[in-house]
């Protein structure tokens, strides 16, 4: 039997890009794997294609910026599959612009996605998977939760946060049994910070897979150790001029 079979996850932002991948590899690895995004068609899409092959997979449109959806969506999810064993907080945006050039509502969307809505999911989570004697939770940060960068107050922030209310979460539940890593990935070939299908797409770049490869090795390593963060880069890069 496959270390995934019977288990249950929760992928939020699993309707495109990094989300998507991670959330077909669980699928592919005998999860049941249950999606959200703010968008309810690319839900019901995604849903879809993630049964298409005999898959166990649900979803429903939320949005994380709400701790009230994200409350909804864990007892869903728990509910449907009869219990939680992953949560994969990955639904991200990313506004870059200079300080002064940042609107109130841009800095409140970012935040409140990339930082509140990590919060929200893990806070609903960890009761579920505390009644399951254990649990994992992966929070999809960035390279850019160290290296900040001109025009990424608002990301560098939310990011930069990100990686210590995870590594202080993963003090707080690791005698539950429940497992938590901070992944940062470089560059990942998506339609991140642009409308879909407006970015061209770029080979040097990491792929959604090779990020949903993390989670579904990490998943699988000895219940002993701990891979609490993981910086995951682009191999060749171009060179810089
Ligand atoms: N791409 C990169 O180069 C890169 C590098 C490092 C880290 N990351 C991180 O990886 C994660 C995923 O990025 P990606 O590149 O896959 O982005 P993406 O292609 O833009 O996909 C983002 C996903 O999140 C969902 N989402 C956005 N806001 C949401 C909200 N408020 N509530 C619920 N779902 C929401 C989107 O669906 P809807 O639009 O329908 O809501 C979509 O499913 C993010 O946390 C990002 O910061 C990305």
């Amino acid at each position: 039997m496959a270390q995934l079979d019977g288990k249950v996850a929760v992928v939020t932002g699993g309707t495109r890009g990094i989300g998507w991948s991670i959330a077909r590899a669980l699928v592919r690895e005998g999860a049941s794997v249950f999606v959200c995004g703010r968008d309810p068609r690319r839900v019901e899409a995604a849903v879809e294609e993630l049964r298409s092959n005999g898959g166990r997979a649900d979803g429903l449109a939320a949005d994380v910026r709400r701790h009230e959806d994200c409350r909804r969506l864990i007892a869903a999810a728990a509910e449907r599959f009869g219990g939680l064993d992953i949560l994969v907080n990955n639904a991200g945006v990313g506004v870059f612009k200079p300080v002064d050039q940042i609107s109130v509502e841009e800095w409140d969307e970012v935040i409140g996605t990339n930082l509140s809505g990590v919060f929200y999911c893990s806070r609903e989570a960890i009761p579920w998977m505390r009644r399951r004697g254990g649990g994992y939770i992966f929070n999809i940060s960035s390279l850019a939760a160290i290296n900040p960068m001109p025009g990424g107050a608002a990301y560098n922030a939310s990011k930069f946060g990100l990686n210590g209310f995870t590594e202080a979460m993963m003090q707080d539940v690791r005698y539950d049994g429940i497992r938590v890593s901070t992944i940062m990935p470089g560059s990942v070939d998506t339609d991140f910070a642009a409308e879909p299908g407006a970015k061209k797409r770029e080979t040097w770049k990491l792929t959604g897979d090779d990020i949903a490869k993390a989670v579904v090795d990490l998943y699988k390593y000895p219940k002993s150790s701990l891979a609490s963060r993981i910086e995951l880069r682009p191999s060749q890069p171009p060179r810089k001029k």
